[in-house]
């Protein structure tokens, strides 16, 4: 082997080792995006079933949206599909885009403050899932006619309750 063949051979070596450490720490990424959405709940919200059912959602059902409004004095405001709208944009607009407020019940805050790392860990696993399903219905303002069923966010106060006090 010539000393030039030589240099192109551990180069060629080297791009592969550096591909399978990159794949890696890909599949790293993907798994911590996956438990950072199980345990901040996302599921409760933007998953069909996410509150109701004990059983495992299948993951090709995550995150695609909920057609059920939430109302309170902000109208009515309806979890995004995150498998549309995080597949439709790049890594650094959604840095800029999870961290924006939004409208109740919607934990913004909580979003807010994930580092980067983290943020980039949820687009990971929203990424490897692909795009699925349908955008949720639009948000209505308050007063505004409500086209899908949807979740009073109003305190009750019981009538015997008030009585009794
Ligand atoms: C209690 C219900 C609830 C939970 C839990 C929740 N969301 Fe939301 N989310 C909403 C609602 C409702 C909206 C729509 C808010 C609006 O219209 O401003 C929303 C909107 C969003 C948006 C804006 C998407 C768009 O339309 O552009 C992002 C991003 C988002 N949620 C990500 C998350 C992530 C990630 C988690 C988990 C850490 C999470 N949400 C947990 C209810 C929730």
């Amino acid at each position: 082997m010539t000393t030039r063949t030589g240099m192109l051979v551990l180069a060629g070596l080297a791009a592969l080792a550096s591909t399978a450490v990159s794949a890696a720490d890909q599949s790293a990424q993907v798994e911590r995006g996956r438990y950072l959405v199980t345990i901040s709940g996302c599921n409760d919200c933007h998953t069909p079933g996410g509150r109701q059912v004990a059983a495992a959602i299948p993951e090709k059902d995550l995150l695609i949206g909920v057609p059920v409004g939430f109302q309170g004095p902000w109208g009515t405001s309806y979890a995004s599909n995150l498998r549309l709208v995080i597949n439709s944009m790049s890594e650094s607009q959604w840095l800029a885009h999870a961290r924006q407020e939004r409208l109740p019940p919607m934990p913004w805050f909580n979003l807010k403050a994930m580092t980067d790392d983290d943020l980039k860990a949820v687009y990971a696993f929203v990424r490897s899932l692909g795009p699925a399903g349908v955008a949720a219905p639009a948000y209505v303002a308050p007063g505004g006619k409500v086209n899908t069923p949807y979740i009073v966010f109003v305190p009750q106060v019981d009538k015997q309750q008030a009585v009794t006090r």
